[in-house]
């Protein structure tokens, strides 16, 4: 009898956007020259924190859809031969084997989003990144810690189970329901719930529930026509809650209450708390 060798199975997704066209103006002037998503969470930044998360989960294809004034991200993900010139042989050589491993371990690729005209059409410019294929998306801003995995490895199981896209929420004070895309749906388990409804930042009032998405995705490839033909909504912007609604009316998407913290660094109060939080891990106290 033949035993067959066991092989690693080729990971189901394995492109994830990154949408950093974004201004960030809450931090200015901080960010006035510098794309928010480099700034550093002590002394790593937010961006990185994000694709680590990503090739964690297995998906090693980052694609961002970048934006003028954002070439800082790309910079990053290369290598700086200057630098590496200068620091060979020195204690602060070790500083740069994370990023170094980090870009060895993946490829990466850019677009533009010429025109600023919301997250679906963010996602949607990034179509040329990913093709036909289900795909990840990570908003940077929001820094994520899952509890035993990363959460986009979390959902990556539970995207194998069913097959559909699915979006990462935590329940939040109704009083913040405003921020977020907010869902409704109906519980398959106390962490799994297939959407049956979702608004963009409903008004006071107006939330179907106090589940609120958080920047981690996975869709499948169709989102990209439905975002072709998704009209203008909240803010006038092309958003990729409403687009996800017409996936949801077709009861393909769940959505995954993930095991971790979430901070919102797009806010200086929830920067500051992550800065604490990961000062306080690093120094064992946390
Ligand atoms: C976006 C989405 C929203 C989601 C949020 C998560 O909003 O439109 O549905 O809840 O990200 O961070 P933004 O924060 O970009 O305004």
């Amino acid at each position: 009898m033949f035993v067959h060798e066991r092989c690693r199975p080729e990971p189901v997704i394995k492109k994830c956007l990154f949408p950093v066209a974004g201004y960030g103006t809450r931090f200015l002037p901080a960010t006035k020259a510098m794309p928010k998503e480099m700034l550093p969470v002590l002394t790593k930044p937010l961006v990185q924190y994000g694709v680590e998360e990503a090739v964690e989960a297995g998906l090693t294809e980052i694609g961002f859809v970048t934006g003028r004034g954002k070439r800082a991200i790309e910079d990053h993900f290369d290598l700086s031969y200057e630098l590496e010139h200068q620091i060979r042989g020195t204690g602060k050589e070790k500083l740069l084997t994370g990023i170094r491993d980090l870009i060895g371990s993946c490829t990466f690729s850019y677009t533009r989003q010429v025109n600023m005209r919301g997250l679906g059409h963010a996602i949607l410019s990034g179509r040329t990144l990913v093709g036909d294929e289900p795909f990840g998306v990570v908003l940077a801003d929001d820094l994520c810690f899952g509890n035993e995995r990363g959460v986009l490895a979390q959902m990556a199981g539970i995207f194998e189970r069913f097959g559909c896209s699915i979006v990462a929420i935590q329940e939040v004070p109704e009083s913040e329901t405003h921020k977020y895309g907010v869902i409704a749906g109906q519980g398959i388990s106390d962490t799994i719930f297939r959407v049956n409804d979702m608004v963009e930042k409903p008004a006071p009032g107006e939330a179907p529930s106090n589940l609120a998405i958080i920047g981690r995705y996975i869709f499948t490839p169709d989102i990209f026509e439905i975002l072709e033909g998704t009209a203008p909504g909240k803010n006038d912007e092309i958003q990729i809650t409403d687009a996800l609604l017409q996936q949801a009316r077709h009861g393909a998407v769940m959505a995954y209450k993930f095991a971790g913290r979430r901070f919102d660094c797009g806010s200086v109060e929830g920067f500051v708390e992550a800065t604490n939080h990961c000062f306080r891990q690093q120094a064992g106290t946390g």
